[in-house]
C-alpha cells in the first residue's frame, strides 16, 4: 500500500478538540457533564449580521469571488483596524482566510522554508506547534512559567531574536492564559525587536476585543509604527462576534505578505463565499454592542473563576486580563491520589477530574506546560459556579 506524506508522522489532531469529543460523548451517555474544555464564545452575533448575510443570499452571484477577499470585507476590516488605532492599511496591506487558523498556515507556508526559525512563547495556543511541525520549522520554544505569569520578558525576546528566528509569532491576549501586556510591556519587547529586524513577526491579537480592567489592547505597530514593515497583525471573527462555525479569519501586514497569503488562497480555497464575506463585513462594520456585552460578562466570570480557583490550597492562578481562560498551575495535585488513584501528571489529573465531577479541562501539556490545566470559562453562565464547586471538590478530595 501507498504511504502517506512524511509530514503527516509529524501532524496532530487538536488535543482541546480530543477533550471535547470525550466530554460529548460522556454526555451522550447520559453523564452530567460540565464542559470547560472548547474555546468557543458560546453567543451568535447580532441582529445585522443575519441581516446581511440573507441580504447576500438574495442577491447571490453564485460566483468564485476574490482570492484575497471581497472588498466589502476587506474595507470593513481596514475600518476596524482604525478603530484599534492601527490607521493606513490598504486594501493590498489585507487578507482574509477560512478562519485565524488557515491565516496562520498560510503565514507559515509564505514565510518559512522547511527548517527555518520559529520562536514563541510557552504555554502557546496548540495550533502553533502543529502548523510549525507540519511545515518543518525548526521550533524555538520561550518557556513563560507561572512564576513570570506567563509573560515573555525583554531579556528573553532578545536572546530569541539573536538566534535569527525567520518567523517570532505572538499572542496578546493570551490562549490559554488570557494574559494580555500593557503598553509598558509591549514598548520594552518591540523595542527589542526594533533591534533584530532579520525577524518576521506575526501578532496573534484575534482576542484584542476581550480586554480587562481598562488594560486595553496595545500592538507593536502602536508604540512602533516603524514595525509596520515587518509585523503581520491577524484577526478573527470567531471570538469577538460569536461566530467560529463562519469561519472567518484576517490579517494586515506589509503588502509582499498579503500578496503571498492571496496566492496561497488562490490554491488553497480559491475565496470565502460571498454570504460569508458579507456577514463578516457587517459584523465589523455594525454596532458593537454585542461584543461590548460579552467583554463585561467575560470580565465578571473571570473574576469567579479566579476567587475559586486561588480559593483552592496549592492551586496558583495568575489572573488573567483578556479572552475567556484561566490557566491555574495545578502541579500541587501531582503525587497526590483521588479515589485510591495517583495522579502523576496534568493529563492524568484532567482525566480523573472528568472521571469523578464530569468537568472537562484541557490539560497544560496540550499547550506546552505541564504544571498547568486550562479552564474556557464560556459556558452558560447557571453553569460556572457548580463547576468551580466540583473542582474545588475534587482537589479537597485528593489524599
Ligand atoms: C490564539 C488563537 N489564534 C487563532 C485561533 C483560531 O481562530 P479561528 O477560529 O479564526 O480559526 C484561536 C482559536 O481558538 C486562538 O485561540
Amino acid at each position: 500500500m501507498p504511504q502517506l506524506a512524511k509530514r503527516m508522522g509529524r501532524a496532530k489532531p487538536s488535543a482541546i478538540m480530543v477533550v471535547a469529543e470525550t466530554a460529548k460523548r460522556l454526555k451522550a451517555e447520559g453523564r452530567d457533564i460540565i464542559s470547560f474544555s472548547i474555546g468557543v464564545p458560546n453567543f451568535l452575533p447580532g441582529d445585522h449580521v443575519y441581516a446581511a448575510a440573507r441580504k447576500a443570499l438574495d442577491a447571490d452571484s453564485g460566483q468564485y469571488g476574490s482570492n484575497r477577499g471581497a472588498e466589502g470585507l476587506l474595507d470593513a476590516f481596514i475600518g476596524h483596524l482604525d478603530g484599534l488605532g492601527l490607521a493606513g492599511y490598504t486594501r493590498a496591506n489585507c487578507a482574509t482566510g477560512v478562519g485565524a487558523t488557515h491565516i496562520l498556515y498560510n503565514l507559515a507556508e509564505a514565510l518559512l522554508d522547511e527548517g527555518d526559525g520559529f520562536a514563541f512563547a510557552t504555554p502557546y495556543w496548540t495550533s502553533y506547534l502543529d502548523i510549525a511541525e507540519i511545515v518543518g520549522a525548526d521550533v524555538q520554544l520561550l518557556p513563560c512559567p507561572p512564576e513570570q505569569v506567563y509573560k515573555l520578558t525583554p531579556a528573553q525576546l532578545d536572546a530569541a531574536l539573536a538566534k535569527k528566528p525567520k518567523l517570532f509569532l505572538f499572542n496578546n491576549p493570551s490562549n490559554p492564559t488570557g494574559m494580555v501586556y500593557t503598553k509598558d510591556e509591549i514598548a520594552a519587547l518591540a523595542e527589542v525587536i526594533a533591534r533584530h529586524p532579520d525577524t518576521w513577526i506575526i501578532t496573534d491579537d484575534i482576542y484584542n476585543s476581550m480586554v480587562f480592567d481598562g488594560v486595553g489592547y496595545h500592538n507593536f505597530v502602536h508604540v512602533r509604527p516603524e514595525l509596520r514593515d515587518r509585523v503581520i497583525f491577524v484577526d478573527s471573527l470567531s471570538k469577538t462576534y460569536g461566530m467560529p462555525g463562519w469561519r472567518v479569519g484576517l490579517m494586515a501586514g506589509p503588502e509582499v505578505v498579503a500578496q503571498a497569503v492571496t496566492t496561497m488562497n488562490s490554491n488553497h480555497i480559491t475565496s470565502l463565499p460571498e454570504v460569508v464575506a458579507a456577514a463578516a463585513a457587517a459584523a465589523l462594520s455594525g454596532p458593537q454592542d454585542v461584543p461590548a456585552a460579552r467583554c463585561a460578562e467575560f470580565q465578571a466570570k473571570r473574576d469567579q473563576v479566579v476567587a475559586a480557583l486561588n480559593a483552592i490550597p496549592g492551586v496558583v492562578c495568575p489572573v488573567p486580563q483578556g479572552a475567556f481562560y484561566a490557566f491555574p498551575d495545578v502541579s500541587c495535585a501531582f503525587g497526590k491520589s483521588h479515589s485510591g488513584k495517583v495522579i502523576n501528571n496534568d493529563v492524568e489529573l484532567c482525566a480523573a477530574l472528568l472521571e469523578a465531577k464530569g468537568v472537562a479541562c484541557v490539560p497544560g501539556s496540550a499547550f506546552g506546560e505541564p504544571r498547568g490545566m486550562r479552564i474556557s470559562y464560556t459556558c452558560p453562565t447557571p453553569q460556572l459556579a457548580p463547576g468551580l464547586a466540583r473542582i474545588q471538590e475534587f482537589f479537597a478530595e485528593l489524599a
